[in-house]
């Protein structure tokens, strides 16, 4: 399953899209401190709006940037009109209070859909910004018309970026999955695996889950986007996902790569997001 495929599909939409609307939608892209990943995260999210005809606002923080600080130009952004949707960078530095961040974002900016309301709104099957990675997970299924009614689906990571908001949506009477939510101390996260009519991999480990993990036949979605040392390469490092692909490629039905999988899929859903919330927003 390539994202790279349907994300240029569902990118090409959008543009169109924007090309008759009177306005261009603003999406604030908020990034504290140099973590190398939020970097590379952030160019693509601006690079995304500039290719699509969204403007943009990027705020760059200093690592030392006072949660005050960060509080007070949230408050900024979410006040201007001109501001559809804020996307604040994750992590944020030890010392800044992750949650009272997100709660100072509208919910009607949260294109992120990270605040507790979206959150609860998600969970009770209302109307609510999805998450843009587990949005992205449905919209693949749906490209490769991977159907989740009755099938068994297990979910590796409970966090709240992922393994949260998927697991509820997968299980609501849309999709219709059963679904398991393993953690780190799942007693057997084999056996549980194993089960798995698809599998949705997102704990952040290194080519964790290996062909003795999967049942073949099942479709694997690879969350994961890792970097690890690699001397072959020049640059020092390379990319890999929280599946073994090398060794799962040819049992499974389909898999999704890393790089290429799910990495911008989760992109080209958060310029979605910022549409409907500019859509909704200018309408009046
Ligand atoms: N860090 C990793 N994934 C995400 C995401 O989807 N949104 C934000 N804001 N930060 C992230």
């Amino acid at each position: 399953m390539s994202g790279k495929e349907v994300s240029s599909f569902i990118r090409e939409e959008i543009r169109k899209e924007v090309g008759t609307l009177a306005f261009s939608p603003c999406l604030a892209v908020v990034l504290v401190g140099d973590n190398p990943a939020s970097i590379s995260y952030v160019e693509s999210k601006k690079k995304a709006c500039e290719e699509l005809g969204f403007s943009h606002r990027d705020i760059e923080l200093d690592k030392d940037t006072s949660q005050e600080r960060l509080l007070e130009i949230i408050d900024e952004l979410d006040n201007d009109d001109e501001v559809d949707g804020i996307l604040v960078q994750l992590p944020l530095p030890r010392h800044i209070d992750t949650d009272m961040v997100i709660r100072a974002i509208s919910p009607e900016k949260d294109v992120d859909g990270f605040t507790p309301v979206n959150m609860g709104n998600l969970v009770l099957g209302q109307e609510c910004f999805i998450p843009c990675t587990p949005k992205g997970i449905l919209a693949l299924l749906d490209y490769y018309r991977i159907s989740t009614d009755g099938k068994k689906v297990v979910v590796v990571g409970r966090s709240n970026i992922v393994g949260k908001p998927i697991s509820n949506l997968l299980m609501q009477r849309d999709r219709n999955a059963t679904v398991t939510v393993c953690n780190t101390h799942t007693k057997d996260l084999r056996a549980e695996c194993l089960q798995a009519d698809i599998l949705i991999a997102a704990c952040g480990q290194s080519e964790a889950i290996g062909a003795d993990m999967v049942k073949d036949g099942a479709v694997v979605v690879d969350v994961g986007i890792n970097r690890i040392d690699d001397p072959t390469r020049e640059r020092g490092w390379r990319i890999v996902g929280d599946c073994n692909y090398a060794e799962l490629k040819d049992k499974v039905h389909a898999i999704t790569p890393v790089p290429g999988g799910v990495g911008p899929m989760t992109i080209t859903m958060l310029m979605e997001n910022t549409l409907i919330a500019a859509r909704k927003r200018r309408r009046g």
